[in-house]
């Protein structure tokens, strides 16, 4: 598994040198490179060429398949995997019936092990190369999935899930003992944060599990070392939109919560943000914070359609995000099917690139990482992903007869699968996964 010093891979290269918008189908900054080589040494990227580099480096042909920067997931929840597809109840039912229980048993090691470990792998499975992960409040939990993606090289950030109150009392931290917490999560930080490719994230699970001592804490605990991230959830479900105002009767909105506690910056990741409205979106963008939008899990967990032109016309950063368990799946080709389709349920358009774009340049701008990740530039980490464009005899068909290279990649993402991911690189290193 070592990187070889000077590797090329041969491909049709896709990636964006600007935000295409929301539904132009010929924007600029698409950089589509039919069969040209991308030249990678020490892992970074260092050039792109239409020539063949020569001896000197080790070839892989991938000719006529895609080649994409690695996509970037920026909301998943890695002990749900044990509750992807869990039947029938919206948010709050669905959290105390199938998720918690689930969550409960990550204070064992072995098993926190195990689910680490098989999440990677798993996300490497779908292409995806990068993400901002929700473990749970277990030390272990945290300690696992880190470990998991370092033996990997990997981009990964997360932290530990805060909740101290309306959760069972085993996920529970002690909310008289909110310095004993603040130490074990100080604790965390200088252990992992900045480690390789690690980043930590003050990980509040959404503001009805924390008590506003809590939200403090981690408002204090953000503002203690550089790069450090806020992850959480915010106006996903009216009941539970419903409940916050309930509970944070002094807050002007739900974002507001997190706005006063010091929450809202620019390295702030919010999921959901279905029920915002102007003031909430205008605070985001002037933070500099991101909108995860959560398709798959917003159809799953019947919660609502995001206003997906209502952030971009805010200057609110949108990427894009599976919500496992919630969502239905880690692939990011099939959450963007799903982000199509939630807008155009609403009588919305996106674009093939609108959603490719939002799963990797897009998301590592919001993530403040756009010089590492997420495009296919000299000085990047060599994170790619490779895709035929299409094996089943069906694809092939609907390839053949699209018109432009629009066509092409909206006819991908609606029909291949996760046999048609040839491999994933991080760093140029090829990962192994089970299929
Ligand atoms: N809100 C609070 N916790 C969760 C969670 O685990 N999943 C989703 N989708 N929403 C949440
Ligand atoms: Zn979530």
């Amino acid at each position: 598994m070592s990187v070889p010093p000077r590797l090329a891979l041969r491909g049709d290269l896709l990636d964006f040198t600007q935000d295409p918008g929301l539904d132009v189908r010929q924007p600029a900054g698409v950089r589509f490179r039919a069969d040209h080589w991308l030249l990678v040494e020490g892992g970074r990227i260092v050039g792109v060429q239409a020539q063949d580099p020569g001896e000197g480096w080790q070839r892989v042909d991938h000719r006529g398949r895609l080649v994409l920067p690695g996509f970037i997931d920026t909301h998943v929840h890695s002990a749900q995997i044990d509750v992807i597809g869990a039947w029938g109840t919206q948010l709050l039912d669905w959290l105390s019936t199938h998720t918690f229980p689930a969550e409960q048993r990550m204070a064992d090691p072995a098993h926190a092990a195990v689910i680490s470990e098989l999440f990677v792998e798993s996300l490497l499975a779908h292409g995806t190369t990068t993400a901002c992960v929700f473990p749970t409040v277990h030390a272990v939990s945290v300690d696992t999935l880190f470990a998991a993606a370092q033996s990997r090289g990997m981009r990964l950030i997360a932290g530990k899930v805060l909740m101290d109150r309306h959760a069972p009392p085993a996920l529970c931290d002690d909310p008289q003992d909110v310095p004993g917490v603040e130490r074990v999560v100080a604790a965390q930080i200088e252990r992992w944060h900045g480690q390789d490719r690690l980043a930590y994230a003050l990980t509040p699970r959404f503001a009805p599990t924390s008590t506003d001592a809590q939200l403090a804490m981690a408002g204090r605990l953000l503002a203690r070392a550089p790069g450090l991230y806020l992850q959480t959830h915010v106006a996903e479900n009216v009941d539970e939109v419903r409940w916050v105002r309930e509970l944070f009767p002094q807050a002007r909105s739900y974002l507001d919560v997190y706005a006063r506690h010091g929450l809202l910056t620019e390295r702030a990741i919010f999921a959901h943000g279905i029920w915002l409205d102007d003031a909430d979106r205008a605070a985001l963008a002037q933070a500099g914070a991101q909108v995860a939008f959560c398709p798959s899990s917003n159809l799953f967990l019947g919660s609502g359609a995001f206003d997906w032109p209502a952030a971009q016309a805010a200057g609110v950063g949108v990427s894009l995000a599976s919500d496992v368990g919630g969502g239905t799946s880690l692939s990011m080709r099939r959450t963007m099917l799903d982000a199509y389709k939630v807008q155009a349920g609403a009588g919305r358009r996106v674009t093939a690139f609108t959603l490719l774009h939002a799963a990797t340049r897009g998301a590592a701008r919001a993530l403040r990482l756009s010089d590492e990740i997420g495009q296919l530039e000299p000085g990047a980490a060599a994170d790619v992903c490779v895709w035929n464009w299409a094996t089943a005899p069906l694809a092939q068909r609907r390839q053949a007869v699209a018109r432009d290279l629009h066509e092409r990649l909206f006819a991908w993402l609606t029909v291949a699968d996760e046999r048609d991911l040839v491999e994933t690189r991080i760093a140029g290193v090829v990962q192994p996964f089970r299929r």
